[in-house]
């Protein structure tokens, strides 16, 4: 029988966690929001590196740089803070020249997220693509829409452009009073309260100006003219727009909406609040044979992200876990199921901003990182008994691809090994067309393919080069009826590959011949994503 103090214990841990990603455009306020939250959860020392990191991404054409901030990286991936009776694990979603399917996959193992906006250009095409990510598992999502210092666009075409671009309700939950030279401050809504604006007090909700409601006539002594802009604003609000319902909100059908100044830290302890209040704890994970709940005893997880450590000399990895369900204790005995061993986990990096030496354990919602010499896998699962296999950690269709050209052909070997087993870690996806013998590469972003030739050569001793080719996009390719499938590969032949894990690919010249080759084959799936075995 389980102890019923562990099993209090495990509801009241899973209950208080908060596990979530910030999606963004590059240049929105990300990296500054990021900063003001660690402070607020006093992992100030945290704050620095996530700067750190970012300086360290223009230096991406040198392998040590990049070692180094893989290095920074491992370490601000995962940062968890207690916020009030919360402990919060925020989860780097890089999204800049870096941006990679890790980008993507981190997306899988949050239970919420926050987005930024920046006012003075609206939703841009990251944000879009993360979005569409989000919206795999209808993960909910909070808004802030950052910089109301600067001169930006009306906040009523902001709510529209959101609306519209994304394909979801906005329900604002604080108000901006002016914008840029005339930025007052907010009006909340569920409160009724107004926090003014000044760039000097530290983002402290100022005690003491009580104002009861719209109708007060402190309103128009402390806001002038704009006390009847905010009346009529909040009018169209009322009339126009969505209140805030929660169950919208946790089924990702509705996010409501912040205003603020990360810079300033205006506006972000109101986004914090709201976030441990609204956002979801850890829920439950679909598994191939059951969904499992964070509260059952037995310990779960499911690996979502593989990194090379810092020191290149031990080809390390780190695998990122996300606890599922049940209790990590260090030193205990997991099964890792794909291969069928046991793996006692001993070393595992427990994500802590506080007092890292001393965590022993960790909870549903909280990530750990297992040290990896090649035996894990994106997907895999790891429990203490029960064969389980999570879903939902899926592969994205790539958008830039390359041919792999070798230096010399006496290390056809070596590529072949190193390139089966990025590709089994994630780091980049590789194509064997059914016609020929070449290596296709295929990536999110750019950037992984550099990643990928400095680890070809640093790691198999393989010099290679790359050609551009002519693909411009991918698709995982079914279809039930297995005769039209068949016919469909001979006359496609010249367009197809398989991927590492043999599935079959379409791999399009151009978006018209995609589009071009659907329509002909109307029964044939063309996927964009497709699940890890
Ligand atoms: P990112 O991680 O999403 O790329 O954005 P980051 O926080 O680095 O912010 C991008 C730029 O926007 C930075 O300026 C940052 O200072 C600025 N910024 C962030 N929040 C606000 C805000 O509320 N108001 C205003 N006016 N600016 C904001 P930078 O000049 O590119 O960098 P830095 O020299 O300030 O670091």
């Amino acid at each position: 029988m389980t102890d019923p103090q562990f099993l209090k214990d495990l509801a009241r841990e899973a209950g208080r966690r908060r596990t979530f990603g910030i999606i963004s455009h590059p240049d929105a306020g990300k990296t500054t929001l990021t900063e003001k939250l660690l402070l607020y959860g006093g992992a100030i020392q945290m704050a620095g590196t996530v700067k750190a990191r970012k300086a360290a991404r223009y230096a991406t054409s040198d392998w040590m740089a990049m070692e180094r901030e893989r290095g920074i990286s491992v370490t601000s991936s995962v940062m968890q803070f207690e916020y009030q009776d919360f402990a919060v694990n925020l989860l780097d979603t890089p999204g800049h020249q870096d941006f990679s399917e890790d980008t993507y996959r981190v997306l899988t193992a949050v239970d919420s997220a926050v987005m930024v906006i920046d006012s003075a250009k609206g939703v841009e095409t990251q944000t879009r693509k993360l979005m569409d990510v989000c919206r795999l598992r209808d993960t909910p999502i909070i808004t802030f829409i950052n910089k109301m210092d600067r001169e930006g666009r009306e906040p009523l075409d902001l709510l529209s452009d959101i609306e519209e671009s994304l394909g979801i309700e906005c329900a604002a939950m604080t108000w901006p009073v002016g914008m840029g030279k005339g930025f007052k401050g907010t009006w909340n809504i569920l409160k009724n309260q107004l926090h003014l604006f000044s760039a000097t007090h530290g983002g402290k909700i100022q005690e003491g100006i009580v104002i009861k409601g719209l109708d007060d006539p402190r309103l128009d002594e402390l806001l002038g003219t704009q006390a009847d802009d905010l009346r009529r604003d909040m009018e169209l609000v009322e009339g126009a727009g969505y209140p805030f319902d929660r169950e919208r909100y946790l089924a990702g059908k509705q996010t409501p909406v912040f205003f603020g100044s990360a810079i300033n830290n205006f506006g972000v302890q109101e986004l914090l609040n709201a976030f441990v209040d609204l956002a979801p704890a850890p829920r439950p994970r679909t598994a191939t044979t059951r969904e499992v709940a964070p509260t059952e005893p037995e310990f779960s997880g499911v690996v979502f992200k593989i990194q090379a450590n810092m020191d290149p000399a031990h080809r390390d990895r780190i695998a990122f876990l996300r606890i599922c369900s049940g209790r990590f204790t260090r030193g205990m005995k997991l099964r890792h199921h794909r291969i069928g061993k046991d793996v006692t986990i001993a070393n595992a990096t427990i994500f802590m901003a506080q007092d890292r030496s001393n965590v022993d354990e960790a909870w549903p919602g909280d990530i750990i990182g297992l040290h990896n010499h090649g035996t894990i896998k994106i997907g895999d699962t790891f429990t203490e008994k029960e064969p389980l296999k999570f879903t939902g950690i899926p592969s994205f269709a790539p958008e830039h691809f390359r041919r792999v050209i070798l230096k010399s052909p006496l290390k056809a070997k070596q590529l072949q090994k190193g390139l089966a087993q990025l590709a089994e870690e994630g780091a980049v996806q590789v194509f064997r067309p059914l016609m020929g013998n070449d290596y296709i590469l295929g990536a999110v972003g750019v950037l992984q393919f550099d990643v990928i030739m400095a680890r070809l050569k640093d790691e198999y001793g393989v010099d290679a080069l790359y050609e551009p080719v002519q693909y411009t996009c991918a698709r995982f390719v079914s279809c039930e009826d297995k005769r039209t499938l068949a016919d469909f590969e001979r006359a496609m032949h010249s367009s197809l590959a398989k991927d590492a894990e043999d599935n079959l690919a379409y791999l399009a010249p151009s978006q018209w011949r995609l589009e071009d080759t659907q329509e002909k084959w109307p029964d044939v799936r063309f996927n964009t994503t497709r699940e890890h075995e």
